[in-house]
């Protein structure tokens, strides 16, 4: 009988390490993260976050249909950051824009579009970005795809989940990028990730960008229960104007505790794609920097993480 692995998570780093229960020694009451090197009761170490499903990584899609808001800027710096944290991160973008590889500042020469026509393997179309993080690049060459997925008479919209599948074992979290609007591609994420989080920059429009794009989710949800939206990130936030306040305190009213503590808005965010680096590299104190290591604390479950002595 194979038994489930038990689920740790490290309370210093809030890296997540999957244990054969068989493994473990009878008696044994400390564990020590090999991400940090933290010795820890094992009594402490109860899984903090609430992941929706059972062994493999925790996989996250930032959508919105709504073009502009900030999706990929999270999807960088929320992989980014968990990387940082010592778990192995997979981002995968499904944007023809192909901007997370230019937010990074890597040029790789194939990505998703090769694991999913098979043209090559995962470790071919997979490249490694920084330290624990890994890329799946967008681009272009993605409106093949499309075309692929539409021309298939049956379970097109498992594409992605299928080219992903026995690619996903070796992380801990798979973050993913989509674009605006809504394609064959999105519809593709919405069947492979268990976890949405929606960026929503605070003016009206995007207010009912984000009914519009819950509605959609929700015909998927017919099909595939699995999928939740899990978090609302506020984006954009400019405390000198009025406006974002009545429009975050409505989010709040609307969706409770979804809603995440707001990203400000920092023009080092802007800035940093240029330059190839992100933004805890180019301006680790900004206030931007600030907001997305809060927004990983929040995802990981763990309060401490990147504070002094955490
Ligand atoms: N909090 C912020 N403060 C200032 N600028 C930001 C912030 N977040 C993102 N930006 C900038 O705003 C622009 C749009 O952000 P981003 O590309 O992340 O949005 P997106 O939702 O991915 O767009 P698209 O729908 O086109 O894919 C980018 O130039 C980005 O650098
Ligand atoms: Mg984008």
């Amino acid at each position: 009988m194979t038994t489930e692995p038990l689920r740790v998570v490290c309370p210093r780093c809030g890296k997540e390490h999957r244990v054969d229960v068989s493994k473990i020694p009878a008696g044994a009451t400390k564990a020590q993260c090999r991400a940090c090197g933290h010795r820890f009761a094992l009594a402490d170490s109860a899984r903090q976050s609430d992941t929706p499903k059972g062994p493999g990584p925790r996989r996250i899609g930032v959508c919105l249909s709504k073009g502009g808001v900030g999706k990929t800027t999270t999807a960088v710096h929320l992989a980014a950051g968990l990387a940082l944290a010592g778990n192995q991160v997979l981002l995968v973008d499904t944007d023809t824009q192909g901007q997370d590889a230019y937010s990074l500042g890597v040029k790789p020469k194939a990505g998703l579009t090769e694991l999913v026509t098979g043209e090559l393997t995962a470790d071919e179309a997979v490249v490694k970005a920084r330290e624990n993080l890994w890329l799946l690049a967008g681009g272009r060459s993605l409106a093949g795809v499309k075309r692929l997925i539409d021309r298939k008479d049956f379970g097109g919209e498992l594409t992605l989940a299928e080219a992903l599948e026995p690619v996903e074992t070796a992380y801990d979290y798979v973050v993913v990028d989509t674009s605006p609007g809504w394609d064959p591609l999105t519809v593709n994420v919405l069947f492979y990730v268990y976890e949405v989080l929606t960026p929503v920059s605070l003016e009206v429009m995007t207010l009912q960008g984000l009914v519009e794009f819950l509605k959609s989710m929700s015909a998927i949800q017919k099909y595939r229960s699995e999928v939740a939206l899990k978090y609302i990130l506020p984006t954009f936030y400019d405390k000198r104007i009025k406006n974002p306040d009545v429009i975050l305190k409505r989010l709040q009213e609307l969706y409770g505790d979804l809603v995440c503590e707001p990203i400000r808005y920092n023009v080092r965010l802007s800035e940093c794609p240029a330059y190839g680096k992100t933004v805890y590299e180019y301006a680790p104190g900004s206030h931007g920097a600030q907001d997305y290591r809060a927004l990983v604390r929040k995802v990981t479950g763990n309060p401490k993480l990147f504070t002094v002595g955490g």
